[in-house]
């Protein structure tokens, strides 16, 4: 089956006047492609595009045809690692090529970074997603989990947890400390894979107040931090506290360590009233994900991520206690 390319289509720049259609587009295509009878309720009060948008509006492509938004796609720099999603096109333009011509812009993009490595999450189960993104160098490797678990309305101690020492929020932390919790950060990823550095979500997160960045220490070493989101209009959406990133620093005391930020993580989830917290973790991260299950989180959704390089490039490996999805 070979598609016949959309004649007239331009690809640009995602400028901020497109973002209510490309918001609408993301919706409506998901929730097209998984059956929903009403797809432009896909996601409820999660967002994400006017978020993206803003970290970096000259990572996201957009196709145009007839003075109309029919397609978007967001690139992510993580310093040495990139990836790209949503990538959506309005489904009157399905297999018409349009998903590709957003693609070739895109890996520019990275190439333009310097990534060093490249990955995405998306449906296991697609033929057409598993044929797209191979055109792109784009291989299948581990399935990836989003984790789920209820927390306890009550503060399990959040007093105690809040003025524990061990325990800071990068938004109440000092301007001219956050440079070094930053630095602090990046050289700790960078430990897992080199030059992986998170900075822009740290960043956007406080800027945009879409949540905390919890970082936890052992003797004033960062030993480990988690970007979260919570609420609606943010990736969390209502009642719920999303941990876009997490790491801890690789070591004898990494499980304990990673054992602490979640009880931090699930703290502060309390502090906001979110009564779930979700965070996606890639099953080549043996322990972490045996860890989280073991402490009562259970899978509520599972993709698979596809990577650039080797089977064993990047940062899916065991012993590696991050917290991601790339959705
Ligand atoms: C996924 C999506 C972005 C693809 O957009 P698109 O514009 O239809 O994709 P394209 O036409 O550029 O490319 C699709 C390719 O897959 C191929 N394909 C489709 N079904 C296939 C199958 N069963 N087996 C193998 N290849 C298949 C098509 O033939 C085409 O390749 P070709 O041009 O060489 O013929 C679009 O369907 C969408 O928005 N889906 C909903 C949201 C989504 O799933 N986003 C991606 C999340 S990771």
């Amino acid at each position: 089956m070979t598609a016949s390319p959309a004649p007239d289509i331009a690809i640009r720049p995602l400028v901020e006047s497109d973002l209510p259609a490309a918001d609408q587009i993301v919706r409506l295509a998901f929730g097209t492609f998984i059956g929903m009878p009403d797809p432009q309720t896909f996601m409820g009060d999660v967002e994400f595009v006017h978020s993206r948008w803003r970290v970096d509006p000259g990572a996201v492509v957009a196709a145009e045809h007839a003075g109309r938004l029919i397609g978007s796609n967001f690139a992510t720099n993580w310093g040495s690692f990139g990836f790209f999603g949503p990538l959506t096109v309005h489904p009157e333009y399905w297999e018409r090529k349009v998903a590709q011509r957003l693609l070739a812009p895109t890996m520019e993009i990275f190439r333009e970074w310097g990534s060093q490595h490249l990955g995405l999450y998306t449906f296991a189960h697609s033929p057409k997603h598993m044929a797209l993104y191979q055109k792109f160098g784009f291989w299948p490797r581990d399935l990836v989990a989003i984790l789920a678990r209820e927390v306890q309305p009550t503060p399990r101690d959040f007093a105690a947890s809040s003025a524990d020492s061990d325990v800071a929020y990068f938004s109440l932390v000092a301007p001219v400390r956050r440079t070094e919790l930053l630095a602090e950060c990046r050289q700790l990823t960078s430990a897992i894979f080199d030059g992986l550095d998170v900075e822009r979500e740290i960043r956007s997160v406080a800027s945009q107040k879409l949540g905390e960045t919890i970082l936890v220490f052992d003797n004033s070493r960062l030993a480990a931090f988690a970007v979260c989101h919570t609420g609606a209009g943010t990736e969390a959406g209502s009642g719920v506290c999303y941990v876009k990133f997490a790491a801890v620093r690789p070591g004898a005391k990494a499980s304990d360590d990673f054992a602490r930020l979640l009880d931090a993580v699930e703290d502060f989830a309390r502090a906001r009233s979110a009564s779930k917290v979700t965070a996606g973790v890639n099953l080549a991260r043996r322990e972490a994900f045996q860890y989280m299950f073991s402490r009562g989180y259970r899978t509520s959704m599972q993709g698979v991520a596809m990577e650039t390089g080797s089977a064993d490039s990047g940062y899916n490996r065991a012993g590696v206690y991050i917290l991601d999805d790339w959705r």
